[in-house]
């Protein structure tokens, strides 16, 4: 009897980020084959021996190897962790030039192999990276997914849930915009089973200065963790795990990722970090969450920081 194919990643980039989202995959048990490609061929072989060490722990058996481009052919999903990554004193976005060069060759390769599933991107600056490959790969823009806000959103929810006192998961907060400096929070949609932000604060006054401390906070931990341990990885590797279980598992949850454009918030062809359904298909909408004027100026300012950055690469 035909064996009958499960969910199967290739994951290109085996550095902090891609090998803690590769052990991610193995303890949430969310796919059968990972296959892990990288210019360090040596240290994938170790990699995959130690992981392979790990199965009979995990969840569900999963097949982990070495893998090539022409991997990619079947693949549900291809999760790109590679280029280089930011170094202290850095912005994500220093790192677009020689970035956008590392993905026009790996996007061509995957292609090559005749892949048609999901590119799901992780490496800075993301949602230029996300565009860029998006224009190389030639997929439907709805099968390229951006890892986008969907770590400071869990930074934001986390803050938000040591101050009030609650589970992250009961924290319904958004920052959108730019994965970077200029991303914003949706202070206006932020709410507690239902009781807003704004109330609560009425009711809890002497909380309002920290609100902008929780904002700071959120949009320069990065910068704090790479100088205190040279890089951030598991923050971002749940992320992406998160956003590989909504794809596999069909799950039309709302993540906010780095998604296409086409007139949602009245901005066109830029990815950025918004609210977006995911399922199978990859971003099966983008949500408009109501905006206060404020937010939609800083919001204009993140995506019109993008285009500027990204229209000379390819206009
Ligand atoms: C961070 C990296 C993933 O924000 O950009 O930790």
């Amino acid at each position: 009897m035909n064996k009958i194919k499960g969910n199967k990643i290739v994951l290109v980039g085996n550095g902090a980020v891609g090998s803690s989202y590769a052990f991610s995959l193995l303890n949430q048990g969310i796919c059968d084959e990972l296959y892990i490609i990288d210019l360090n061929e040596e240290r994938v072989i170790g990699d995959v021996m130690d992981l392979n060490h790990g199965v009979l722990y995990a969840p569900s058996p999963m097949k982990i190897k070495a893998g090539s481009y022409a991997d990619c052919h079947d693949a549900d999903i291809v999760v790109i962790c590679a280029g280089a990554a930011q170094k202290p004193g850095e912005t994500r976005l220093d790192l677009v030039g020689k970035n956008i060069k590392i993905f026009k060759s790996i996007v061509e390769e995957i292609m090559t192999s005749g892949f048609d599933g999901i590119l799901l991107i992780a490496t800075n600056p993301v949602d230029i990276l996300t565009y860029a490959s998006w224009k190389f790969s030639g997929l439907p823009k709805h099968r390229v997914i951006g890892s986008g806000t969907i770590l400071d959103t869990a930074r934001f929810r986390y803050l938000l849930s040591k101050e009030f006192d609650v589970a992250s998961s009961s924290v319904h907060a958004n920052i959108i915009g730019e994965h970077g400096d200029t991303e914003l929070a949706v202070w206006s949609g932020a709410n507690i089973a239902g009781v807003s932000l704004k109330r609560l604060l009425e009711m809890h006054p002497e909380k309002e200065d920290r609100m902008k401390d929780i904002y700071i906070n959120v949009r320069d931990a990065a910068y704090q963790i790479i100088e205190a341990k040279g890089a951030t990885y598991y923050g971002v590797a749940m992320g992406l795990m998160r956003i590989t279980k909504a794809i596999l598992s069909n799950q039309d949850v709302v993540l906010t990722v780095s998604a296409y454009l086409n007139g949602e918030y009245g901005h066109q062809d830029v990815y950025i970090g918004v609210p977006a359904v995911i399922n199978r298909n990859g971003i099966r909408e983008v949500i408009e969450s109501p905006l206060s004027e404020e937010e939609q100026i800083k919001f204009d300012y993140s995506v019109n920081t993008m285009k500027g950055i990204q229209t000379p690469f390819f206009k």
